[in-house]
């Protein structure tokens, strides 16, 4: 699908499907709607009507042209009240479209940009977020499937702009969203790709892959080897029981301009959670090839920041691990050693995640970046708490916690914030080591946090528990699909942008 911008006469535009949008509550039609009504002789106001479309979001109206103007079809979307637009509601106008069109099987789409009072949108942001709603509702998986011979591609998707408006903006709006939409996809590829396909090697390959060509991208991988020499026992006891060996990886990106500002971004990496002897359950584990799901993200982050190109240092960092059971795993009861001499009583193999974050964050800090951000599909407590949209974010710094917020809003990613409540931190007492890898029965997404936290120091850092929103067990709105959802990538990115 070939995105573009154009301006020109609305009613002179050959396309398949020509789509307007409207506002609930307002009197009468305004705009490239106006104008299409009145070629029409009044015809689209007239069926409307007869419809009760009213523009409330979420409805749609379609209707054939006849050949009276050059686009065949109309397809008007209610972008609900005027007051509560937001760049989401173009996100998820702009993939209705591309839902109807291919249900439709049209192969050109031409989607006006609407002028409207106020302007609480930019033509940047509205041009932006329909590039990201386009290419994320287009998206499918089908790497493992027979190839579907009654699927119609939309070659062009272009959009239209009005009057004195600027085409520059838009121009950029478009390469921006474009950007933020291949980052996330390649987080859904790698989330989607079965853990047969998907060992903690691929991932380093995907980390070299995406360097390749770019001097502003560095790569470095630690093997099993230099994970003893490192001390990484965390990382080293999840990886006992696999197979496949372990790997940390740490990519280093470097804006043109020399700075002192730097950022950490980590991710959980386990290709396969089976929970190791601690075995789950055969129905919980039948998504757990999500669990890469944190560095899926970094990683997306990473394959478009060049084009970005944000102003600070940006490392990625991931431990990347199998958590299988056999004769070698390790055992409830075992204490591994982290990275940073802290001693860990595993009682739970499951709560693996922590135990390779412990590694990877104590690495982080040891980069000196001014703020660390892990993402990771780190507890089922999480999607209890918060259910299956909401990233659950825990800080022990308020500003970066604002920020991350801030960014995820206009991203349209939902997170939420959740305490790192101190008194809970006795449920991490050990008997026999510094600290045990699981708490309680209760609050189990912010023990995790805890435990995380023992491993940051002072460095401000944000916990992002992705486990609910990493994948979508069913389909969530019009461009996110049940799979893997790229979940964090664009809040990253939007993250970088802003410093
Ligand atoms: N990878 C899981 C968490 C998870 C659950 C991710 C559901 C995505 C969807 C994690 O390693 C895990 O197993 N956590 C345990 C922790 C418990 C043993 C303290 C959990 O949440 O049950
Ligand atoms: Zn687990
Ligand atoms: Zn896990």
């Amino acid at each position: 699908m070939d995105i573009s911008v154009r301006k020109g006469e609305v009613v002179e535009q050959a396309c398949d499907l020509l789509v307007l949008h409207a506002f609930s509550g307002s009197k009468g039609l305004v705009g490239d709607l106006k104008t299409v009504d009145e070629a029409l002789g009044g015809k689209v106001m007239k069926f409307m009507k007869e419809d009760g479309f009213k523009g409330k979001s979420d409805s749609t109206f379609l209707m054939r042209t006849h050949g009276e103007i050059a686009p065949k079809r109309i397809l008007v979307l209610g972008l609900g009240k005027q007051e509560e637009f937001t760049v989401e509601s173009v996100r998820q106008a702009s993939a209705v479209s591309v839902n109807i069109a291919t249900s439709l099987k049209v192969k050109t789409v031409l989607s006006a940009i609407q002028a409207f009072d106020g302007e609480t949108v930019t033509v940047g942001d509205w041009a932006q977020a329909m590039a990201e709603g386009a290419r994320l509702a287009e998206y499918r998986f089908d790497v493992y499937k027979k190839p579907s011979k009654s699927t119609v591609a939309i070659k062009k998707f272009d959009l239209l702009l009005q009057g004195g408006r600027d085409v520059r903006l838009a121009q950029k709006g478009v390469e921006l969203g474009d950007l933020m939409a291949k980052g996330t996809i390649l987080a859904r590829d790698l989330v989607n790709t079965p853990a047969q396909d998907m060992h903690p090697q691929t991932l380093v390959d995907t980390a070299k892959n995406l360097a390749k060509g770019k001097g502003s991208i560095r790569v470095r991988v630690y093997d099993r080897e230099a994970l003893k020499r490192m001390g990484a026992g965390g990382i080293l006891g999840v990886a006992q029981g696999s197979e496949y060996p372990p790997y940390l990886v740490h990519m280093v990106y470097k804006p043109r301009k020399p700075t002192t500002k730097r950022v950490a971004l980590v991710g959980k990496a386990v290709t396969f959670d089976s929970g190791g002897l601690s075995l789950k359950p055969a129905q919980f584990m039948e998504t757990m090839k999500i669990d890469m799901g944190g560095s899926a993200a970094v990683l997306g982050a990473f394959s478009v920041i060049d084009e970005i190109a944000p102003s600070c240092e940006v490392h990625g960092i991931f431990g990347a691990v199998e958590n299988m059971p056999s004769g070698k795993a390790m055992r409830p009861g075992d204490v591994l050693v982290a990275m940073n001499k802290k001693t860990i009583e595993v009682l739970n193999t499951d709560a693996e995640g922590r135990l390779t974050l412990a590694d990877t964050l104590c690495f982080a800090v040891k980069q000196k970046p001014q703020a660390i951000i892990d993402l990771a599909t780190l507890t089922g407590a999480c999607v209890v708490a918060l259910g299956e949209e909401y990233t659950g974010l825990m800080s022990n710094n308020d500003e970066l916690s604002t920020r991350i917020l801030e960014s995820a809003n206009t991203a349209g990613e939902k997170m939420w914030r959740l305490p790192l409540e101190k008194n809970y931190k006795k449920l991490l007492k050990s008997q026999v080591a510094d600290m045990q890898n699981v708490g309680s029965r209760w609050g189990g997404a912010l023990t995790a946090g805890l435990f995380l936290e023992e491993f940051v120091g002072k460095t401000p850092w944000a916990h992002l528990d992705i486990a609910g929103p990493a994948y979508a067990e069913r389909d969530i709105d019009a461009y996110t699909k049940k799979g893997a959802t790229g979940h964090g990538v664009r809040t990253l990115l939007r993250y970088l942008k802003s410093l």
